[in-house]
C-alpha cells in the first residue's frame, strides 16, 4: 500500500506530476472543420524569433511496451512501409508549400516513432526529401529514432549516408525484471550488438531512460544511470518521468495485478533527484526538455545545433513545428493541426490529396501564453525580455505571474538577470510546474487528458475494452469511455 507523502522534498507537492511533457493539447472542438484549421495555418503570422522545425512520425513498431505513449497508432504491419515512406514525402511537401515560413532556415528535423528503423532502407526516400527542402543546411539538426531490437545495419548505413546528426533509442531501464514487466526484451544484448554498428558515425548518440516504472527502485535507477552515463558510445540521455495517463495499458496491467504497483511518491521523487542530480554533478548539460548531454563528448558546434527532443510542442509562441505522418501535431502561431492517428486512414487521405487531419482536435486559437506553457520544460528558460512581452501584451494572467513569483520564492525557479530558469528541484517537479503555470483552461485540458487515460486503463482492467495498441488512440477515446 502507498502511504501518502506529506510533502515531497520540502516542496508544495505530495506526488510526482502526471505529466512531464506537454503535447499542446486543446479541448475537443466538434465544430472545427479541416478548412478552418488549414486557413489558420496559412495565415500564421511570422513574428520576430520565428523558427521552423519538422517532426516526421513513423508509427510502425514490433514491440508492445506497456508504457508506450505513442502506441495508439503503432502498427506491426510493415507491408505498408514503401507506400508509407512515399506518402510521408507527399504530406511533407504539401505542408511546406503552404507554410508561411517555407524557405526560412530549418532548425531541426526529428524522425521519430514508433520504430523508424522498420522503414528499412526506404528511410532514404524521406531523408533525401528532407535534405532537398529549401532552408535545410549543415546547421540543421537531423535526428532519427530507432528501436534496439529491430534496427539493422543497412538502416544505420542509410542514416550515416544522409548526414544524420543524432540517433536516439529507448532503453528505459537496464533491470531485467522491470524490462520484463514492461514487455521489453529482458536483456540489453541488443544494445551491445547495435553499438558497434554505429561505428562512431553519429555525432550524438542518445539513449532514453524512464523513471516511475512499476518495479523500479532507487537503486535500479542509479544503476541505469551509471551504466549509460559510463557507456563509451553514448553521449546524451533523455530521462522521462512515466506519464501514466498516456499509458492505459500499463494502468490496466497494474490494476489486474499482472505487474507491481508504481514506486511510491517519495521514491519517485528521489529517482528524479538522483537522475537530474547525477547529470548536474557530472556536468552534463540540458537541451530541449528532458535531454542531457556530456559537453566533453560533443563539439561546441554540435551542442549549438542540438534543439532537443522536440516532437512534442513548439518551444515558444512564434515557433513553427510542422508534424508529418499519422498522430503528428503541427503547431504554429494561431493554429494546431493534429493528423489522424489511423495509419490506413492517413494514407488514404494523403493519397487522395486531402488534408489528413482530425478536425475536432485542431484549434485556431492564438495561444498567446505559450511561452509559459513550455517555459519550465526547456533548457533556455524564460528570458526576461519574453516575460516582459507576455506581461505587456496581457498574454498571461495575474494569477500566472503570481504563480511564477511563488515558485521562485519556494526555490523551484531561479530568477537571474537574464530571466528565469529551473532549479534542481524545479527540474525534479517539472511537470507540476508546467501545469501550475498554465492558465486555468490549459490546466483543465491537461487534467482531462490524464483522467481520460486513467478511464481507458480502468475500462481495459474491467474487460470493457481490448488491451492493444488502439486503446491509446485518443481520437477514439470518447467511444470507449463515453459513460465514465
Ligand atoms: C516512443 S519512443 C521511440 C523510441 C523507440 N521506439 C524505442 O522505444 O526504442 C520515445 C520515448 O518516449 C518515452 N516514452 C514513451 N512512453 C512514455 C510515457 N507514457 N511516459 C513518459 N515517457 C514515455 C520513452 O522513453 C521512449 O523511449
Ligand atoms: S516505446 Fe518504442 S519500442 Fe516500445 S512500443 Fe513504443 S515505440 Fe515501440
Amino acid at each position: 500500500m502507498h502511504t501518502r507523502a506529506a510533502s515531497l522534498l520540502g516542496t508544495r507537492y505530495r506526488e510526482l506530476a502526471s505529466n512531464t511533457i506537454d503535447y499542446w493539447m486543446v479541448s475537443d472542438d466538434p465544430s472545427m472543420t479541416p478548412e478552418a484549421a488549414m486557413a489558420a495555418f496559412d495565415a500564421a503570422p511570422i513574428l520576430p524569433a520565428a523558427t521552423l522545425s519538422l517532426y516526421i512520425h513513423v508509427p510502425f513498431c514490433a514491440q508492445r511496451c506497456r508504457f508506450c505513449a505513442f502506441s495508439g497508432g503503432n502498427s506491426p504491419d510493415t507491408k505498408l512501409a514503401e507506400r508509407y515512406a512515399t506518402l510521408l514525402v507527399v504530406q511533407l511537401h504539401a505542408l511546406m508549400r503552404r507554410c508561411p515560413l517555407n524557405g526560412h532556415a530549418i532548425r531541426a528535423v526529428n524522425v521519430g516513432g514508433g520504430s523508424p528503423d522498420l522503414l528499412g532502407p526506404r528511410i532514404a526516400t524521406v531523408l533525401d526529401a528532407v535534405r532537398r527542402l529549401p532552408g535545410f543546411s549543415d546547421a540543421t539538426e537531423l535526428a532519427v529514432e530507432f528501436t534496439l531490437s529491430t534496427v539493422r545495419p543497412a538502416f544505420l548505413d542509410m542514416l550515416a549516408m544522409h548526414g544524420v546528426t543524432k540517433v536516439s533509442f529507448g532503453v528505459q531501464s537496464t533491470d531485467p525484471a522491470v524490462r520484463g514487466h514492461m514487455r521489453q526484451p529482458r536483456t540489453l544484448d541488443h544494445l551491445d550488438r547495435v553499438m558497434p554498428w554505429l561505428d562512431g558515425r553519429f555525432p550524438v548518440v542518445n539513449a532514453d531512460l524512464m523513471t516511475g516504472l512499476p518495479g523500479q527502485t532507487l537503486a535500479s535507477v542509479e544503476e541505469d544511470l551509471e551504466h549509460l552515463m559510463g557507456h563509451p558510445g553514448i553521449n546524451a540521455i533523455s530521462s522521462y518521468l512515466l506519464t501514466p495517463g498516456a499509458a492505459p495499458s500499463l494502468l490496466a496491467a497494474t490494476a489486474a495485478g499482472k505487474i507491481p504497483v508504481a514506486p511510491d511518491p517519495l521514491e519517485q521523487a528521489l529517482m528524479r533527484l538522483a537522475t537530474i542530480g547525477g547529470f548536474r554533478r557530472a556536468r552534463w548539460v540540458r537541451r530541449g526538455t528532458n535531454t542531457y548531454v556530456d559537453p566533453r563528448r560533443v563539439t561546441a558546434a554540435e551542442l549549438e545545433r542540438m534543439a532537443g527532443n522536440e516532437c512534442i510542442g513548439a518551444s515558444h509562441y512564434p515557433a513553427f513545428l510542422l508534424g508529418v505522418g499519422p498522430q503528428a501535431v503541427t503547431s504554429v502561431p494561431g493554429a494546431r493541426l493534429e493528423n489522424v492517428v489511423d495509419v490506413a486512414q492517413w494514407c488514404d487521405l494523403v493519397e487522395a490529396g486531402a488534408q489528413p487531419i482530425f478536425a475536432p482536435k485542431c484549434s485556431t486559437t492564438h495561444q498567446g501564453d505559450m511561452a509559459l506553457w513550455t517555459f519550465p520544460l526547456r533548457w533556455e528558460g524564460l528570458p526576461a525580455q519574453r516575460l516582459a512581452e507576455l506581461r505587456d501584451s496581457g498574454a498571461c494572467t495575474p494569477t500566472q505571474l503570481a504563480t511564477l513569483g511563488a515558485l521562485e520564492q519556494e526555490g523551484l525557479v531561479h530568477a537571474k538577470a537574464g530571466g528565469y530558469s529551473l532549479s534542481l528541484l524545479g527540474e525534479v517537479f517539472m511537470g507540476h510546474l508546467v501545469r501550475d503555470l498554465k492558465a486555468e483552461a490549459g490546466q483543465r485540458v491537461l487534467d482531462d487528458y490524464i483522467a481520460e487515460g486513467r478511464a481507458l486503463g480502468a475500462a481495459v482492467a474491467r474487460g470493457q475494452a481490448p488491451d492493444g495498441y488502439r486503446i491509446n488512440n485518443r481520437q477514439l477515446a470518447q467511444l470507449v469511455v463515453h459513460d465514465e
